[in-house]
């Protein structure tokens, strides 16, 4: 997802809905971006903060504890998700009006109804048996 979504050093990228924060993590670790999560899951926040802390990653990698349609994503670069289909439906307006335009969005499996992809990235086997789709989309 970062690939696809073309990520530099010292962008600010956001994951929303971070889980255990991998995302985050490597967006900070392996591309040197400047990374958000945003979790409303109190563990997964705590999990992910104590992972970032651990790495001393604290200057570049931080998770919000709260809900991801509360939050302003004005300074993007990226956008990460790996959300239901009725989260997507419910995010994009927010992303619509917040997002300046060239940021790039990136979802896995599950496409933004109305957006046209300019990217469509398919994974066969993750190595684990598994397929994944990845949207590209730029605003
Ligand atoms: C499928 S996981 C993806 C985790 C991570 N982004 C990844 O790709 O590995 C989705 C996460 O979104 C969180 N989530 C769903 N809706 C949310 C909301 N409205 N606000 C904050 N977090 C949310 C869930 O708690 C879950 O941890």
């Amino acid at each position: 997802m970062l690939q696809l979504g073309e990520l530099k050093a010292g962008e600010r990228m956001f994951d929303l809905g971070s889980g255990d924060g991998r995302i985050v993590i490597m967006a900070a670790e392996k591309f040197r971006a400047q990374a958000t999560g945003v979790e409303w899951d109190k563990d997964l926040h705590k999990q992910s903060m104590d992972k970032i802390a651990s790495l001393k990653l604290d200057k570049s990698a931080r998770i919000i504890n709260g809900d991801i349609l509360k939050q302003d994503y004005t300074s993007a670069d990226l956008v990460t998700v790996y959300l239901l289909p009725t989260s997507n439906d419910k995010i994009r307006p927010l992303l619509e009006k917040q997002l300046k335009k060239g940021t790039r969005i990136v979802s896995h499996d599950f496409e933004f109804r109305d957006w046209k992809a300019d990217k469509v990235e398919v994974i066969d086997d993750d190595g684990e048996g598994r397929s994944h789709t990845l949207y590209l989309y730029r605003r």
